[in-house]
């Protein structure tokens, strides 16, 4: 049904192909995994800690290098280390847990940031064009925080402070968004609201996200797909519709 779905309205952005992850230390953190990430789907991955999530997530863009296997982006082939990997990064819109923001810079200063990887080191001694600072504050205005451009970030709520995190990844024009818990840190109410709108953003414009989330109530209301992870291997991959008590399980080893 999900496959049929997707031959219609969909076609492959990105494949992991027998992708095995063992950190120095021995830990094995993916068995290998074997998946593809297709245009206009938002996939959540679900499992619990240590099952492999962030490991999986980092692996989509290098960020953890496969022990084996390997990652195609398409029209780019392997990502290996070089200029093809540097370009999938660019278009690649990161949002974290804690958002990683400058605390003493403004919210359009932060987003701003985000752009100076679009430009020459010579170009980045210079302001940036009035283009770009539009571009910065359009993307402000689309998680609702226009009016809070000029304060520093330090000065703005955990949610805000997450909006400005969403603003900057999307400033980059980016082709894959890849979030890892966005909303951990939030109180229920914001979450909702900030996940609710990343994932609004990316059905306007198209982007895939992926993006590993604990409360499983999000997971079936946003998600196109879900992908379980239990000690590093893939249990499940199917639409929220499918993901009945016996997945739980095996996802949760309940
Ligand atoms: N840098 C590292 N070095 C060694 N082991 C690591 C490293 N990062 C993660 N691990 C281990 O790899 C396994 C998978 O970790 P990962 O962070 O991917 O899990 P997770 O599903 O994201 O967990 P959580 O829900 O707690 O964030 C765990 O056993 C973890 O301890
Ligand atoms: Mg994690």
């Amino acid at each position: 049904m999900l496959d049929q779905t997707r031959t219609q309205i969909s076609s492959e952005f990105l494949s992991v192909k027998a992708v095995e992850v063992i950190y120095p230390n021995g830990t094995v953190a993916l068995k290998p995994v074997d998946l593809q990430i297709f245009d206009n789907e938002i996939t959540v991955l679900l499992g619990p800690s240590g099952a492999g999530k962030s490991t999986l997530l980092r692996v989509l863009n290098n960020l953890v290098s496969p022990t084996s296997g390997e990652v195609t982006v398409r029209g780019m082939g392997a990502l290996q280390p070089g200029s093809k990997l540097r370009i999938h990064r660019r278009n690649t819109g990161m949002v974290f847990q804690q958002h990683q923001l400058i605390g003493r810079l403004s919210a359009l200063q932060n987003v701003l940031l985000s752009r100076i990887g679009h430009f020459s080191s010579i170009r980045t001694l210079f302001p940036l064009p009035q283009t770009e600072r539009r571009w910065a504050l359009e993307c402000l205005e689309r998680v609702g925080l226009m009016e809070k451009a000029l304060s520093r970030c330090d000065a703005l709520s955990g949610g805000q402070q997450q909006r400005v995190g969403i603003a900057r990844a999307i400033a980059q024009h980016p082709n894959l968004i890849l979030a890892d818990e966005p909303v951990a840190s939030l109180d229920p109410a914001s979450s909702e609201r900030v996940l609710g709108m990343l994932l609004d953003i990316c059905k306007q414009d198209n982007i895939p996200a992926v993006i590993s989330l604990h409360q499983l109530e999000y997971a079936r209301k946003f998600a196109d797909r879900i992908i379980g992870l239990s000690n590093g291997l893939v249990v499940f991959d199917g639409p929220p519709s499918l993901l009945d008590d016996k997945a739980l399980k095996n996802i949760y080893n309940a």
